[in-house]
Protein backbone atom coordinates (compact mmCIF):
# COMPACT_ATOMS: atom_id res chain seq x y z
CA UNK A 1 0.00 0.00 0.00
CA UNK A 2 1.68 3.92 -1.23
CA UNK A 3 0.04 5.81 1.51
CA UNK A 4 -0.06 9.84 1.79
CA UNK A 5 -1.07 11.52 5.17
CA UNK A 6 -3.48 14.74 5.17
CA UNK A 7 -3.31 16.96 8.18
CA UNK A 8 0.10 15.61 8.52
CA UNK A 9 1.39 17.20 11.05
CA UNK A 10 -1.78 17.35 13.42
CA UNK A 11 -1.43 14.98 16.31
CA UNK A 12 -3.18 12.79 14.59
CA UNK A 13 -1.66 12.69 11.08
CA UNK A 14 2.13 12.28 12.92
CA UNK A 15 0.32 8.69 15.31
CA UNK A 16 -0.69 7.74 11.40
CA UNK A 17 2.73 8.55 9.98
CA UNK A 18 4.24 6.86 13.09
CA UNK A 19 2.29 3.51 12.90
CA UNK A 20 2.53 3.05 9.67
CA UNK A 21 6.08 3.43 10.17
CA UNK A 22 5.78 0.17 12.46
CA UNK A 23 3.79 -1.17 9.72
CA UNK A 24 6.42 -1.09 6.92
CA UNK A 25 3.56 0.56 5.10
CA UNK A 26 5.25 3.10 2.27
CA UNK A 27 4.41 6.81 2.60
CA UNK A 28 4.55 8.83 -0.31
CA UNK A 29 3.20 11.90 0.62
CA UNK A 30 2.75 14.15 3.79
CA UNK A 31 -0.03 17.33 3.16
CA UNK A 32 -0.09 19.94 5.80
CA UNK A 33 -1.83 23.69 5.70
CA UNK A 34 -0.16 26.71 3.54
CA UNK A 35 0.63 28.36 6.65
CA UNK A 36 2.61 25.29 9.06
CA UNK A 37 5.74 25.78 10.01
CA UNK A 38 6.76 22.18 9.14
CA UNK A 39 6.45 22.85 5.35
CA UNK A 40 9.62 21.16 3.90
CA UNK A 41 10.88 18.96 7.08
CA UNK A 42 10.83 15.43 6.86
CA UNK A 43 7.51 14.24 8.32
CA UNK A 44 9.32 10.92 9.91
CA UNK A 45 11.51 13.34 11.53
CA UNK A 46 8.61 15.27 12.78
CA UNK A 47 7.33 11.79 13.65
CA UNK A 48 10.04 10.18 15.65
CA UNK A 49 10.73 7.28 13.26
CA UNK A 50 13.87 8.62 11.84
CA UNK A 51 13.86 10.47 8.19
CA UNK A 52 11.59 8.68 5.72
CA UNK A 53 12.28 10.64 3.17
CA UNK A 54 8.78 12.29 2.45
CA UNK A 55 8.68 16.38 3.08
CA UNK A 56 6.04 17.67 4.55
CA UNK A 57 4.06 19.63 1.62
CA UNK A 58 1.22 22.26 0.69
CA UNK A 59 0.16 21.14 -2.51
CA UNK A 60 -2.49 18.23 -2.51
CA UNK A 61 -2.18 17.50 -6.11
CA UNK A 62 1.91 16.64 -5.61
CA UNK A 63 1.33 14.84 -2.16
CA UNK A 64 -1.31 12.57 -3.57
CA UNK A 65 1.21 11.56 -6.41
CA UNK A 66 1.40 7.73 -6.77
CA UNK A 67 -0.75 6.97 -3.22
CA UNK A 68 -3.16 4.23 -3.68
CA UNK A 69 -4.63 5.68 -0.37
CA UNK A 70 -4.50 8.81 1.54
CA UNK A 71 -5.56 9.41 5.41
CA UNK A 72 -6.97 12.51 6.05
CA UNK A 73 -7.31 13.80 10.06
CA UNK A 74 -7.13 17.49 9.22
CA UNK A 75 -10.26 20.40 9.92
CA UNK A 76 -13.45 20.51 8.29
CA UNK A 77 -12.34 23.83 6.35
CA UNK A 78 -9.68 21.62 4.42
CA UNK A 79 -11.91 18.31 3.83
CA UNK A 80 -13.39 19.85 1.02
CA UNK A 81 -10.52 20.14 -1.17
CA UNK A 82 -9.11 17.27 -0.39
CA UNK A 83 -11.96 15.12 -1.75
CA UNK A 84 -11.82 17.08 -4.61
CA UNK A 85 -7.77 16.26 -5.30
CA UNK A 86 -8.15 12.79 -4.39
CA UNK A 87 -11.69 12.04 -6.69
CA UNK A 88 -9.32 13.82 -9.85
CA UNK A 89 -6.27 12.01 -8.75
CA UNK A 90 -8.24 8.41 -8.10
CA UNK A 91 -6.88 8.40 -4.70
CA UNK A 92 -9.17 6.50 -2.05
CA UNK A 93 -10.02 8.19 1.24
CA UNK A 94 -10.01 7.16 4.48
CA UNK A 95 -11.16 10.18 6.73
CA UNK A 96 -11.57 10.78 10.21
CA UNK A 97 -12.14 14.44 10.30
CA UNK A 98 -15.04 15.92 12.22
CA UNK A 99 -18.05 18.60 12.55
CA UNK A 100 -17.91 18.33 8.46
CA UNK A 101 -20.54 20.60 6.96
CA UNK A 102 -23.65 18.76 5.58
CA UNK A 103 -22.17 19.88 1.92
CA UNK A 104 -19.08 18.10 2.56
CA UNK A 105 -21.46 15.13 3.48
CA UNK A 106 -23.19 15.76 0.35
CA UNK A 107 -19.60 15.94 -1.61
CA UNK A 108 -18.45 12.65 0.00
CA UNK A 109 -21.47 11.11 -1.90
CA UNK A 110 -20.52 12.75 -5.20
CA UNK A 111 -16.98 11.79 -5.02
CA UNK A 112 -17.93 8.32 -4.15
CA UNK A 113 -18.95 8.02 -7.67
CA UNK A 114 -15.43 8.05 -8.51
CA UNK A 115 -13.37 6.78 -5.82
CA UNK A 116 -13.31 4.60 -2.77
CA UNK A 117 -14.47 7.00 0.28
CA UNK A 118 -14.41 5.72 4.09
CA UNK A 119 -15.23 8.51 6.88
CA UNK A 120 -16.16 7.67 10.13
CA UNK A 121 -16.24 10.15 13.43
CA UNK A 122 -14.11 7.31 15.54
CA UNK A 123 -12.20 4.97 14.00
CA UNK A 124 -11.90 2.45 17.02
CA UNK A 125 -13.38 -1.11 16.83
CA UNK A 126 -14.93 -1.00 20.58
CA UNK A 127 -16.44 3.09 19.76
CA UNK A 128 -18.75 0.58 17.19
CA UNK A 129 -19.41 -2.19 19.46
CA UNK A 130 -20.30 0.06 22.17
CA UNK A 131 -22.47 1.91 19.84
CA UNK A 132 -24.52 -1.31 19.34
CA UNK A 133 -24.77 -2.00 23.06
CA UNK A 134 -26.15 1.52 23.12
CA UNK A 135 -28.71 1.24 20.45
CA UNK A 136 -29.71 -1.89 22.44
CA UNK A 137 -30.13 -1.14 25.95
CA UNK A 138 -31.97 2.25 24.90
CA UNK A 139 -34.59 0.36 23.00
CA UNK A 140 -35.35 -2.53 26.07
CA UNK A 141 -35.02 0.09 28.20
CA UNK A 142 -37.50 2.42 27.29
CA UNK A 143 -38.57 4.39 30.30
CA UNK A 144 -35.02 5.17 31.19
CA UNK A 145 -33.41 8.54 31.40
CA UNK A 146 -30.48 8.57 29.20
CA UNK A 147 -27.10 10.98 29.29
CA UNK A 148 -23.73 11.31 27.58
CA UNK A 149 -20.60 12.76 29.34
CA UNK A 150 -17.74 12.99 26.81
CA UNK A 151 -14.00 14.20 27.69
CA UNK A 152 -11.41 15.49 25.75
CA UNK A 153 -7.82 17.23 26.16
CA UNK A 154 -7.95 21.23 26.38
CA UNK A 155 -6.63 21.79 22.07
CA UNK A 156 -10.40 20.10 21.13
CA UNK A 157 -12.25 23.23 19.56
CA UNK A 158 -15.47 21.79 18.91
CA UNK A 159 -18.23 19.81 20.85
CA UNK A 160 -19.60 17.45 21.37
CA UNK A 161 -17.16 15.40 19.62
CA UNK A 162 -17.91 13.37 16.51
CA UNK A 163 -18.28 10.30 18.75
CA UNK A 164 -20.33 11.80 20.99
CA UNK A 165 -22.94 12.90 18.18
CA UNK A 166 -22.24 9.02 16.60
CA UNK A 167 -23.54 7.71 20.05
CA UNK A 168 -26.85 10.09 19.93
CA UNK A 169 -27.42 8.22 16.65
CA UNK A 170 -26.69 5.40 17.99
CA UNK A 171 -29.54 5.76 21.43
CA UNK A 172 -31.60 7.81 18.47
CA UNK A 173 -32.25 4.07 16.55
CA UNK A 174 -33.30 2.38 20.04
CA UNK A 175 -35.27 5.40 20.97
CA UNK A 176 -36.65 7.46 17.88
CA UNK A 177 -38.39 10.16 20.53
CA UNK A 178 -34.96 11.32 22.23
CA UNK A 179 -33.58 14.58 21.66
CA UNK A 180 -30.66 15.99 22.42
CA UNK A 181 -30.39 18.85 24.98
CA UNK A 182 -26.32 20.44 25.12
CA UNK A 183 -25.68 21.58 28.60
CA UNK A 184 -27.99 22.95 31.27
CA UNK A 185 -27.98 26.29 32.58
CA UNK A 186 -30.69 28.26 34.39
CA UNK A 187 -33.78 27.76 34.52
CA UNK A 188 -34.05 24.62 32.37
CA UNK A 189 -37.37 23.50 34.98
CA UNK A 190 -37.77 19.50 35.34
CA UNK A 191 -36.14 17.18 32.83
CA UNK A 192 -38.34 16.02 29.96
CA UNK A 193 -38.38 11.96 29.59
CA UNK A 194 -37.28 12.11 25.62
CA UNK A 195 -34.16 14.88 26.64
CA UNK A 196 -30.91 12.77 25.75
CA UNK A 197 -28.54 15.10 27.81
CA UNK A 198 -25.09 15.83 26.14
CA UNK A 199 -21.89 16.81 28.14
CA UNK A 200 -18.50 17.79 27.40
CA UNK A 201 -15.37 17.71 29.56
CA UNK A 202 -12.50 19.25 28.56
CA UNK A 203 -8.61 19.86 30.04
CA UNK A 204 -5.63 18.12 29.92
CA UNK A 205 -4.24 15.49 27.80
CA UNK A 206 -7.68 13.45 27.57
CA UNK A 207 -7.45 11.34 24.41
CA UNK A 208 -11.15 10.46 24.32
CA UNK A 209 -13.21 9.04 27.01
CA UNK A 210 -17.67 8.77 26.18
CA UNK A 211 -20.32 7.55 28.95
CA UNK A 212 -23.49 6.95 27.80
CA UNK A 213 -25.80 6.86 31.40
CA UNK A 214 -29.11 4.61 31.27
CA UNK A 215 -30.38 5.86 34.43
CA UNK A 216 -34.08 4.69 35.98
CA UNK A 217 -35.43 4.44 39.39
CA UNK A 218 -34.15 1.63 40.92
CA UNK A 219 -30.67 1.16 38.80
CA UNK A 220 -28.47 2.59 36.89
CA UNK A 221 -26.68 1.46 33.75
CA UNK A 222 -23.18 3.15 32.27
CA UNK A 223 -21.58 1.91 29.72
CA UNK A 224 -17.97 3.91 29.63
CA UNK A 225 -15.19 3.87 26.18
CA UNK A 226 -11.65 5.22 26.96
CA UNK A 227 -9.01 5.85 24.24
CA UNK A 228 -5.57 5.06 26.14
CA UNK A 229 -3.51 6.42 22.82
CA UNK A 230 -4.34 8.19 19.49
CA UNK A 231 -2.71 5.07 17.90
CA UNK A 232 -6.10 3.39 18.73
CA UNK A 233 -7.53 5.84 15.70
CA UNK A 234 -4.54 5.61 13.62
CA UNK A 235 -4.19 1.53 13.76
CA UNK A 236 -8.17 1.83 12.71
CA UNK A 237 -7.71 4.28 9.65
CA UNK A 238 -4.73 2.21 8.68
CA UNK A 239 -6.77 -1.07 9.14
CA UNK A 240 -9.91 0.46 6.81
CA UNK A 241 -6.89 1.69 4.64
CA UNK A 242 -5.58 -1.87 3.77
CA UNK A 243 -9.50 -2.73 3.77
CA UNK A 244 -10.24 -0.45 1.03
CA UNK A 245 -7.33 -1.44 -1.59
CA UNK A 246 -8.85 -2.15 -4.57
CA UNK A 247 -12.40 -1.63 -3.77
CA UNK A 248 -14.61 -0.17 -6.58
CA UNK A 249 -16.04 3.38 -6.19
CA UNK A 250 -18.17 3.79 -3.75
CA UNK A 251 -19.01 5.21 -0.14
CA UNK A 252 -18.06 2.73 2.71
CA UNK A 253 -18.57 2.28 6.43
CA UNK A 254 -16.21 1.24 9.41
CA UNK A 255 -19.18 -1.64 10.02
CA UNK A 256 -17.78 -3.19 7.11
CA UNK A 257 -14.11 -3.16 7.63
CA UNK A 258 -15.27 -4.51 11.10
CA UNK A 259 -17.20 -7.12 9.56
CA UNK A 260 -14.67 -7.70 6.76
CA UNK A 261 -17.53 -7.58 4.45
N1 LIG B 1 -12.36 9.66 13.58
C1 LIG B 1 -11.57 9.49 14.64
O1 LIG B 1 -11.41 8.38 15.15
C2 LIG B 1 -10.83 10.70 15.20
C3 LIG B 1 -9.92 10.57 16.26
C4 LIG B 1 -9.22 11.71 16.67
C5 LIG B 1 -9.43 12.93 16.05
N2 LIG B 1 -10.35 13.01 15.05
C6 LIG B 1 -10.58 14.25 14.30
O2 LIG B 1 -9.48 14.40 13.41
C7 LIG B 1 -9.26 15.79 13.17
C8 LIG B 1 -7.82 16.14 13.51
O3 LIG B 1 -7.60 15.95 14.89
P1 LIG B 1 -6.17 16.28 15.55
O4 LIG B 1 -6.35 16.10 17.02
O5 LIG B 1 -5.11 15.53 14.84
O6 LIG B 1 -6.08 17.84 15.20
P2 LIG B 1 -4.79 18.74 14.96
O7 LIG B 1 -3.67 18.30 15.84
O8 LIG B 1 -5.25 20.16 15.05
O9 LIG B 1 -4.37 18.40 13.46
C9 LIG B 1 -5.03 18.92 12.32
C10 LIG B 1 -3.98 19.06 11.23
O10 LIG B 1 -4.61 19.46 10.01
C11 LIG B 1 -3.82 20.49 9.44
N3 LIG B 1 -4.52 21.33 8.49
C12 LIG B 1 -5.27 22.45 8.71
N4 LIG B 1 -5.69 22.98 7.54
C13 LIG B 1 -5.18 22.17 6.57
C14 LIG B 1 -5.24 22.22 5.14
N5 LIG B 1 -5.91 23.18 4.50
N6 LIG B 1 -4.59 21.26 4.44
C15 LIG B 1 -3.92 20.28 5.07
N7 LIG B 1 -3.81 20.19 6.42
C16 LIG B 1 -4.45 21.13 7.15
C17 LIG B 1 -3.35 21.29 10.64
O11 LIG B 1 -2.25 22.11 10.30
P3 LIG B 1 -1.94 23.45 11.16
O12 LIG B 1 -1.81 23.03 12.58
O13 LIG B 1 -0.67 23.96 10.56
O14 LIG B 1 -3.14 24.36 10.92
C18 LIG B 1 -2.93 20.16 11.58
O15 LIG B 1 -1.64 19.68 11.26
C19 LIG B 1 -10.33 16.52 14.01
O16 LIG B 1 -11.45 16.76 13.20
C20 LIG B 1 -10.64 15.51 15.09
O17 LIG B 1 -11.93 15.71 15.67
C21 LIG B 1 -11.05 11.94 14.61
Amino acid sequence: MKLAVFGATGRMGLTVVRLAAEQAIQLVGAIDAANSPHLGRDVGELAGTGTLGVAVGADVASGLLGADVVIDFSTAGAFDALLRAAAHAGVAVVSGTTRLASSSVALIDRSAAKIPVLWAPNMSVGVHVLAEAVRRAVQVLGDYDVELVEAHHNQKTDAPSGTATMLIEAAQRGRASLVPVHGREGDVGVRKPDELGVHAIRGGGIVGDHTVHLIGQFDRIEFTHRALSRELFAAGALRAARWLLGKSAGRYELAQVIAGD
